[in-house]
C-alpha cells in the first residue's frame, strides 16, 4: 500500500507551515504546492483531501488567486481554512462581501458555537475559543452547504457540505489558540478522508537522506558544526546520507560549557565523516586578553571564528556544497523586522562569503525546533545534545562580565555545570527555555572555616520564553536554589556567594553581556 498524501494548497497565509507540521502530527505525509500548481499536478500526486490555506487577499478582488473548478467535481474531500474556506464558497455560488462593522471583522480568540453533529466537531465541546483573523465574510453559503459553527459576530464561522466531504472554517485550527483545533484537524483527516496514520519522523528521515544522496551525487559538503541542536542533527543527517563525503569543522573557542567540546565529538564517531575539530581556545582567549567592552568582545569572537574557519576551508579547498541548520522558524524570523535582533548575534550563518562553494542546502529548513529534535532522535543522536537548550555562539564569553580569563571561564563552567546537573536531578531541566550561571565581575567578603575570603559572586538565571524576543524569570523551587548554591560554594574554587537574577526582558536581557 502506498503512503498516503495530503495536499495543502498554499494561498500566501502566515500559519501555512503550521497547517503542514499539524498534519505531520496526525501522522500523515502532506506537501505544500503553491495555488498556481496544475490541477493535473495535484491529481497526479493522489491526494486523499485538499487542505485550501488562508491568505492576504479577499476573493472578490480581480486579481485575487483562484483555483481551477474542476477541483470541486474530482471527488476529494477539500477544507478551507479562512481564506481558503471563502475561496471554496465564491467558487461554489456562495457570496464573500467585507466587513461592514468593525465587530464583524474579528480578530484574535473568539468564543464559537458548533453543531457538534458535524463531521469536525463530533464529541467536542459545544462552545470553545477558537483564532479569528479576518476581513471579509461569508454572506451567502453556497447551495448544498449548512452552517456548523458561528461566533456573536459572524453566523458562518464554520460551514459543511458533508456529502461532497466539504468543510471551511473561518477561524484558524491549525492556530495553538484554538482550543480544539489539533482534533478538528484530526477528525478532518481520519474521519471525513480515512486517513490511516502511515507517516512518522522515520519515513521524513528516509525520504530526506535518499533525496540528499541525489542532490549532492559525489560532491563535497562542508558544514560549519557549533554543536548547537540545529548544526547537530543536520550534520547527522548528512552524515547518514553522505559519510565521507562531508566535512564538519567543528571551531572549539574555549568558551565551550563543560565536556561539550568532546560530547560533541563522541556524537560523531559513529559516522565515517570527515571531523575537524580545531582546538583555538589560545587563540580566542589572547585575542581577548585585556578587552572588557561586551561589543568589543563579540566583534572578536566573531572575527577570530570566521578566520579560523576560512583557515580550515583554505586546507579543504572548493567544495560543492556548504550546508546550513536554517530552521522554519529562522526561516519566517529572516523575513520579519523582530529578527534583527537574533541574526546580528554571531552565529555560523554569516560564513558562505570566506567560503568557496558552489550551493548552499538547508535540509532542515520546513521544520520547526521540537520537529528537529525528533529527527535527531530518529539519527540516533544522544539525548543530552538533541534536548540542549540555546547556546549563544560567543559561548561562556557573554557570561563572564568584564574581561575574560582562562580562570574564570574554568569559574563559570563548574558553576554552570552543577546549576544543570541539579536542575536535571530536580527533573525541571525542560521545563525551563534557557538556564545557567554567569561570572559577575563583583566580589565580596565571606567566611569560610574560621578565615575570611574575598572571592567572586555567581549568578544564576533562568527564563521561559516563547520568542527570546521577551521572557520571564523563572519561579525555581528554594530547595534547588539552595542546592545549587551549598554545591557552587563548596564545589568552585573563588566563589563564595550566589545569586538568583529575577529580571525578566526587558529590561535585562537574557545573556550578560
Ligand atoms: P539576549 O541576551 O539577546 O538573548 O536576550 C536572546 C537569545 O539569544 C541568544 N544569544 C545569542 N545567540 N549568538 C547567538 O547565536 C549571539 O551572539 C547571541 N547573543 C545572545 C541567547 O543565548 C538567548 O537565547
Amino acid at each position: 500500500m502506498s503512503r498516503q498524501t495530503v495536499i495543502i494548497l498554499d494561498f500566501g497565509g502566515q500559519y501555512n507551515q503550521l497547517i503542514a507540521r499539524r498534519v505531520r502530527e496526525c501522522g500523515v505525509y502532506c506537501e505544500l504546492l503553491p495555488w498556481t500548481t496544475p490541477l493535473e499536478q495535484i491529481k497526479a500526486k493522489e491526494p486523499i483531501c485538499i487542505i485550501f490555506t488562508g491568505g492576504p487577499n479577499s476573493v472578490y478582488a480581480p486579481d485575487a488567486p483562484r483555483v481551477d473548478p474542476a477541483i470541486f467535481t474530482w471527488g476529494v474531500p477539500i477544507l478551507g481554512i479562512c481564506y481558503g474556506c471563502q475561496l471554496m464558497a465564491h467558487s461554489l455560488g456562495g457570496r464573500v462581501v467585507p466587513a461592514t462593522s468593525a465587530a464583524a471583522r474579528e480578530y484574535g480568540k473568539t468564543e464559537t458555537v458548533f453543531d457538534t453533529g458535524c463531521r469536525l466537531f463530533r464529541n467536542l465541546p459545544e462552545e470553545s475559543v477558537t483564532w479569528m483573523s479576518h476581513g471579509d465574510y461569508l454572506e451567502k453559503v453556497p447551495e448544498g452547504f449548512r452552517l456548523t459553527a458561528h461566533t456573536t459576530a459572524c453566523p458562518t464561522a464554520a460551514i459543511a457540505d458533508e456529502s461532497r466531504g466539504f468543510y471551511g472554517v473561518q477561524f484558524h485550527p491549525e492556530v495553538n489558540h484554538t482550543q480544539f483545533g489539533k482534533e478538528m484537524l484530526h477528525r478532518f483527516l481520519y474521519e471525513v478522508c480515512g486517513a490511516r496514520g502511515d507517516w512518522s519522523m522515520g519515513d521524513f528521515c528516509r525520504l530526506t537522506v535518499a533525496a540528499l544522496r541525489e542532490e549532492i551525487g559525489g560532491g563535497k559538503v562542508l558544514l560549519a558544526l557549533s554543536g548547537g541542536v540545529d548544526s547537530s542533527v543536520l550534520a547527522a543527517l548528512l552524515a547518514e546520507a553522505v559519510g565521507s563525503q562531508l566535512t564538519c569543522v567543528f571551531v572549539d573557542h574555549g568558551l565551550m560549557r563543560k565536556n561539550e567540546g568532546d560530547e560533541v565529538q563522541a556524537a560523531f564517531a559513529k559516522w565515517d565523516v570527515n571531523f575537524i575539530r580545531v582546538n583555538a581556545e589560545e587563540r580566542f582567549l589572547t585575542a581577548l586578553a585585556g578587552v572588557t567592552e561586551p561589543e568589543r568582545k563579540r566583534k572578536i569572537i566573531g572575527e577570530e571564528f570566521i578566520r579560523v574557519f576560512e583557515a580550515e576551508g583554505k586546507k579543504i579547498g572548493s567544495v560543492d556544497f556548504l550546508a546550513q541548520g536554517t530552521i522554519y522558524p529562522d526561516v519566517i524570523e529572516s523575513g520579519a523586522g523582530a529578527a534583527a535582533v537574533i541574526k546580528s548575534h554571531h552565529n555560523v550563518g554569516g560564513l558562505p562569503d570566506f567560503v568557496d562553494f558552489k550551493e548552499i542546502i538547508e535540509p532542515l529548513r520546513l521544520l520547526f525546533k521540537d520537529e528537529v529534535r525528533q529527527l535527531g532522535r530518529e539519527l540516533g543522536l544522544p539525548e543530552y545534545l538533541v534536548t540542549r537548550q540555546p547556546f549563544p555562539g560567543p559561548g561562556l564569553a557573554l557570561r563572564v562580565i568584564g574581561e575574560i580569563t582562562k580562570e574564570k571561564l574554568d569559574i563559570v563552567r563548574e558553576a554552570d555545570f552543577i546549576f544543570r546537573d541539579e536542575a536535571a536531578r530536580a527533573g525541571l531541566a525542560g521545563s525551563m527555555s534557557q538556564y545557567f550561571a554567569a561570572l559577575t565581575n563583583m566580589r565580596s567578603v565571606g567566611v569560610m572555616g574560621d578565615g575570611r575570603t574575598y572571592d567572586y559572586a555567581v549568578a544564576l538565571r533562568a527564563v521561559s520564553t516563547e520568542d527570546f524576543m521577551t521572557a520571564d524569570w523563572v519561579r525555581l523551587p528554594y530547595d534547588l536554589l539552595d542546592r545549587v548554591s551549598v554545591r557552587i560554594v563548596n564545589e568552585v574554587k573563588g566563589v563564595n556567594r550566589v545569586l538568583y537574577d529575577i529580571t525578566s526582558k526587558p529590561p535585562a536581557t537574557v545573556e550578560y553581556e
